[in-house]
């Protein structure tokens, strides 16, 4: 359960939050290597082929990168509102110099007009959209499928809520089987820690509804593409033009 008021935009463009996030990124990234690649591997794009992508909340800028990695002449655009974060993907995304660009986007308050390219071949975000209300994910995801090329497609990889407490319990019973110590660590947070934990759960929200959003934006092909409890990979196509 969350109490204070939204605090994203201090946690995230705090310089402390971010070292800390950053110290243990190594040991993040490793854990979930396959689902960037999983990420990379379902867009619909040969190896030698051409194409500018999307990386919305990119921190750092670890889903581009696995993007980048797998097609070597795609280009990104990552956008974030943390200048804290975005420093930081400077020295992470140095092997991609000249193929990528940050730009400066909350994607709470700025408008995609003007800041953002009016249309990409396709979109990816990681572990960002459960930082904007529900009301916000819905037409973010609108926005999204407007601004996407006609057979574009958006991944989002991002946890989710359980709407029944039954599975909520079996979630967390596997979580604490898989890592002991997360039941104790959860029990004695700093105050630090604890605001950055209420500021990670506060808007994530059910799958279905999720999915909903994205089907209400116009996106086809719908489909969560790996799950594990509450991590999963989502997304859906922009309808291609008719041939
Ligand atoms: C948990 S990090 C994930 C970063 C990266 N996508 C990844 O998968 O490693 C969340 C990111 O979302 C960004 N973020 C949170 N709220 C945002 C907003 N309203 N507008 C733009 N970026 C936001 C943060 O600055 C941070 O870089």
């Amino acid at each position: 359960m969350t109490t204070g008021d939204d605090q994203n935009a201090a946690v995230w463009q705090s310089r402390d939050a971010v070292e800390k996030w950053v110290a243990v990124e190594g040991e993040r990234e490793a854990a979930r290597a396959a689902q960037r690649q999983l990420m990379a591997d379902l867009l619909p794009f040969g190896p030698d082929e051409p194409f500018t992508f999307l990386d919305l909340g990119a921190g750092t800028g670890a889903a581009a990168r696995a993007v980048l990695g797998s097609y070597p002449r795609a280009e990104a655009v990552l956008a974030d509102f943390s200048d804290q974060m975005m420093a930081e993907g400077a020295r992470a995304m140095a092997p991609y110099d000249g193929r990528y660009r940050y730009v400066a986007f909350d994607m709470i308050t700025d408008p995609w007009a003007g800041t953002l390219p009016d249309s990409f071949d396709a979109v990816v975000s990681s572990q960002c959209v459960h930082h904007v209300p529900d009301e916000r994910k819905a037409t973010l995801f609108a926005e999204i499928h407007a601004h996407l090329a006609p057979g574009g497609w958006y991944l989002n990889f991002d946890p989710v809520s359980a709407d029944d407490p039954i599975v909520a319990a079996a979630w967390r019973r596997a979580a604490d089987r898989a890592d002991p110590g997360a039941a104790a660590k959860a029990a004695h947070r700093t105050p630090d820690e604890q605001a950055r934990w209420e500021n990670h759960i506060r808007y994530i929200a059910p799958l279905d509804r999720q999915l909903g959003y994205l089907r209400a934006a116009g996106f086809q092909a719908v489909d969560v593409f790996w799950k594990h409890l509450d991590s999963v990979i989502y997304g859906g196509c922009r309808v291609p033009q008719p041939t």
